[in-house]
């Protein structure tokens, strides 16, 4: 809620569906995802990165699964993410290990950046999406090497080695979605994209030598590039190149960010 009358407004119509009531502070500031893989002991991670999950340009509109992401976020500074580490990150690790929970994976750190500094929205037990498709990319060593790393306690704290430069996703979704959509649309032009484009499908099916649309995020277009303006004029080429009827993408992802 933005306002009082709005949270007033909000209790009434839960108190009449007889729903319970939890009220907690709204954060307002912008939203970062920060991802590790941890042992338990160190947690090694990933380059910051930021998800727009509401529908149109601008971040308006109803959320969604996510329309794409980009990384690194540069406005997460190394002194913003020292901060996260140390009020965030290494808490976590002191929790899990109080716990004596002998946890080992990704830990995904859903973070509003507010005035007070980063506070935490959600944990995950994942890798996210579509943080996933700009963050394995941009790797510069062998997953699988951290993998058997995090899975035999010899992960270091740090960061993850990764290639210099971006990676952007723009995902293709069906018209209407997050709201109802069709489906079984042909999807035409996936031969046509950059040869360096990264293509994940989300949602299609294979039938008859061809792909249809299976769902409501169907595409995730992902290119590297120098910087995320460069990565992302890569991406939206390609993403252009590809059809299906009623397909509809965010315009500015990854756009205007230095
Ligand atoms: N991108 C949000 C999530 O994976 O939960």
């Amino acid at each position: 809620c933005e306002n009082g009358a709005e949270a007033v407004e909000a209790w009434r119509g839960l108190r009449a569906r007889r729903e319970p009531i939890l009220v907690e502070e709204a954060l307002a500031g912008w939203e970062l995802s920060i991802l590790c893989i941890t042992d338990g002991k160190s947690a090694s991670l990933f380059p910051a990165a930021r998800d727009h999950k509401r529908a149109y340009d601008g971040d308006r509109g109803p959320n969604t699964g996510g329309m794409g992401a980009y990384a690194p976020a540069p406005q997460c500074t190394s002194a913003i993410e020292d901060e996260i580490i140390e009020r965030i990150v290494e808490p976590t690790l002191f929790g899990l290990s109080r716990e004596s929970m002998d946890y080992r994976g990704f830990l995904y750190f859903g973070l509003m950046m507010t005035e007070e500094g980063p506070r935490v929205l959600e944990y995950n037990v994942r890798l996210g999406d579509p943080e996933a498709e700009v963050l394995l990319p941009l790797l510069s060593c062998d997953l699988l090497d951290v993998l058997a790393a995090c899975a035999e306690g010899r992960l270091s704290t740090g960061r993850l080695p990764v290639r210099a430069g971006a990676a952007v996703d723009v995902v293709l979704a069906s018209g209407g979605y997050p709201g109802p959509y069709t489906t079984g649309h042909a999807i035409t032009g996936l031969d046509a994209v950059s040869e360096e484009v990264l293509v994940f499908h989300g949602a299609t099916r294979r039938e008859r030598e061809a792909w249809w649309t299976s769902g409501g995020r169907v595409l995730h277009v992902v290119a590297l590039g120098a910087s995320v303006e460069e990565a992302a004029d890569r991406a939206y080429r390609s993403a252009e190149r590809i059809h299906f009827d009623g397909r509809e993408m965010r315009r500015d992802i990854g756009r205007g960010v230095r």
